[in-house]
């Protein structure tokens, strides 16, 4: 089989939603300390870019769960890879994530990190596929809502393959 991959939306208009994202991040946490977790592995890339264009002090932290394997389907599970190496009490936190699909991986560490007593607790994600959610969630901060479609880039995978991408494109197979 092979895979092709087609642009969606394009590197530039990536950088400039961000940018955008990282200029109402700014205002709407002006006199505050920010702290971003990541969600590896595909929040990295979308992290770097958008820390980098906040205004506020910002200190970051990774956490990795995984809800699928190495296909396109979600499996339903989740599974704690690595947890924070610092404690999130009493601190501004906004999870950082490169896409909300079904709901399921945000919504359990949602409740996790409630439980660990931020003072506030928001959602960016830099892409949104609402047509494909199962579990509620609201995220704080969206890039782009898009379509159910396979996308890869921008910390996106098939099978671990095109996170590199510096734009977010649709994979598509041919027999
Ligand atoms: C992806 C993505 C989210 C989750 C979203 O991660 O980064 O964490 O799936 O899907 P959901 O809304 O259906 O739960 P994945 O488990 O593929 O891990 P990765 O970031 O390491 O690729």
């Amino acid at each position: 089989m092979e895979v092709n991959v087609k642009v969606l939306i394009s590197e530039e208009e990536v950088k400039q939603k961000i940018c955008e994202m990282a200029k109402q991040i700014s205002a709407d946490y002006a006199g505050k300390e920010l702290h971003v977790v990541c969600i590896l592995k595909g929040g990295v890339f979308f992290m770097c870019e958008l820390v980098k264009h906040i205004t506020v002090p910002v200190t970051h932290d990774f956490m990795s769960v995984s809800s699928y394997g190495d296909g396109t389907v979600s499996s339903g599970r989740i599974k704690m890879l690595k947890d924070l190496d610092e404690s999130i009490e009493g601190k501004d936190v906004l999870i950082v994530e490169d896409i909300l699909d079904t709901g399921r991986t945000l919504h359990h560490l949602m409740e996790l990190l409630r439980t660990r007593k931020p003072k506030s607790l928001r959602l960016c994600t830099l892409l949104d596929k609402p047509d494909r959610r199962v579990v509620e969630v609201a995220s704080d901060y969206t890039g782009f809502t898009i379509p159910d479609l396979f996308v890869v880039g921008y910390g996106l995978d098939y099978a671990q393959n095109y996170r590199n991408l510096p734009y977010i494109g649709v994979v598509e197979m041919e027999d």
